[in-house]
């Protein structure tokens, strides 16, 4: 095929980034794919907008039919956005046999499944390396680069947003709504940033990463999710002091055949690598049991990063319909989903606390660590600014999730202890 036509659903930020790229980069993609890629539609809302490409005005619609139902279109990139209706949009579009290129995390983590599913009924390829860590092409490596390895770890900043914040509450002493307001502007924040800000955006992104590394079903209802919210600059303070950095991490885990998936606030120590990852950067670090240790570090989000993965797919859905083939014969899982349990889940925690600042407090703390088998690597006591109050920062060596709970429980019960302020895991230690 001399020529492959595509239809372009959304002409935002990553849109034009593709349209620029598919321009720019003409020649170079040419000849690596063996056949020109044209723009045949582009679905907008709004077809007055002005818009920072150049592109012909009659390539524009507001009716996805004329990309869905096109004879002559053979891939749809999707960058629009949205869950139910786009979801149905590339049902239709899948079924009259188009290809598709997503960069849609909430898509693909709510419907990625089934769409997977429907695009090998129907022969197609649907790929969507954009939609995880942007320009980093993380899901390519774990599809093809390590492709032969059996995944054990998968660790990483995935969600910029909530690490441009972190790096300026961290670096500056800056509060938390001026800067998730300075993320926004700078156009790396969800429309609504809630789900940057609470974890959802990068629980998505580790459910795709998960069910790839593990070839297993796992929904976003498996994933363990908090967001950064409740970090105040104290605890950056504490933390700082004792030699971590704080980061929203991503961690997909198996052992023995069991997965863990989890997006939380984390201490690492500051030496650590995803500790040196600043600002909108997104890096995730995979363990796997033949390679060992490999990073990826890279920008997350941002027009032409992003787009650099949508055309890449592109590309690839289009050197197989030249070849007369698709990608996509793994799909199915190949093994049922089996998740830990929390006495199988373990993990150091930080753990920060108001307390009587008097004699036998100390005492009745440990004896509750004592009673549930929990040992510390660190403990820091520092006065508080109200009278006969401590505040006491403790960081236990590794210990399950279910230990950590029940200690909790239990302190919630002593008089001496007014508040557990904050807890959060620990990693990189190991
Ligand atoms: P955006 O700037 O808001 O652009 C959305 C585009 O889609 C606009 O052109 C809009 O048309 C069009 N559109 C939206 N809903 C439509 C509808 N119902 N009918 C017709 N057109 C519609 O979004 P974006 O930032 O490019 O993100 C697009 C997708 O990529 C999302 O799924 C996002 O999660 C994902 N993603 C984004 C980034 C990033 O850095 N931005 C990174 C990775 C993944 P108008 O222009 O006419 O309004
Ligand atoms: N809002 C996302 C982020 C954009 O901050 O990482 C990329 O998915």
């Amino acid at each position: 095929m001399s020529q492959v036509n595509v239809g372009l659903c959304g002409l935002g930020t990553v849109g034009t980034g593709v349209v620029k790229i598919l321009q720019n980069h003409a020649d170079e993609i040419k000849y690596k794919v063996g056949s020109e890629l044209n723009i045949k539609k582009i679905l907008v809302h709004d077809l007055n907008k002005a818009r920072d490409v150049a592109i012909s005005r009659e390539w524009l619609t507001t009716d996805p039919d004329e990309l869905v139902n096109n004879a002559d279109i053979d891939i749809i990139i999707e960058v629009m956005g949205g869950i139910e209706d786009t979801n149905l949009l590339l049902e239709k579009a899948i079924r009259n046999k188009k290809h598709i290129v997503t960069a849609n995390k909430d898509l693909m983590a709510v419907h990625g499944q089934k769409l997977l599913k429907l695009a090998k009924e129907n022969q197609c390829d649907i790929l969507y390396d954009a939609s995880v860590a942007g320009g980093i092409p993380i899901i390519r490596s774990l599809t093809e680069g390590l492709a032969s390895d059996k995944i054990q770890k998968i660790m990483g900043i995935v969600n910029g947003t909530t690490n441009y914040i972190l790096t300026k509450m961290t670096d500056e002493e800056l509060a938390f709504e001026p800067v998730l307001k300075e993320a926004q502007e700078l156009g790396f924040a969800e429309a609504d940033p809630t789900s940057d800000v609470d974890g959802l955006d990068a629980a998505r992104k580790m459910v795709l990463l998960a069910n790839l590394a593990f070839k297993m079903e796992i929904g976003l209802d498996d994933v363990e999710v908090s967001g950064i919210r409740t970090i105040s600059q104290e605890d950056i303070t504490f933390a700082t002091s004792l030699g971590y950095t704080i980061k929203l991490i991503g961690i997909a885990s198996i052992h023995n055949g069991k997965v863990e998936v989890s997006v939380e606030p984390t201490l690492l120590p500051k030496e650590h690598p995803l500790a040196l990852v600043k600002n909108e950067f997104n890096a995730v670090y995979v363990y796997g049991e033949a390679v060992g240790e490999t990073m990826f570090y890279g920008p997350g989000a941002g027009s032409l990063p992003t787009a650099t993965a949508v055309v890449s797919d592109l590309m690839d859905v289009a050197k197989n319909i030249r070849l007369g083939i698709t990608g996509n014969e793994y799909i199915t899982p190949q093994y049922e989903k089996q998740l830990k349990e929390d006495n199988e889940k373990y993990m150091q925690y930080f753990l920060r606390m108001e307390v009587d600042d008097a004699a036998g407090t100390f005492q009745k703390i440990t004896n509750v660590f004592t009673d549930e088998n929990v040992s510390f690597a660190k403990i820091l006591q520092l006065p508080s600014d109200k009278e006969k109050i401590a505040e006491i920062v403790m960081i236990t060596h590794k210990i399950s999730k279910q230990q950590l709970l029940n200690s909790r429980e239990n302190l919630k019960g002593l008089d001496v202890v007014n508040e557990i302020i904050s807890c959060y895991r620990v990693d990189g230690e190991d």
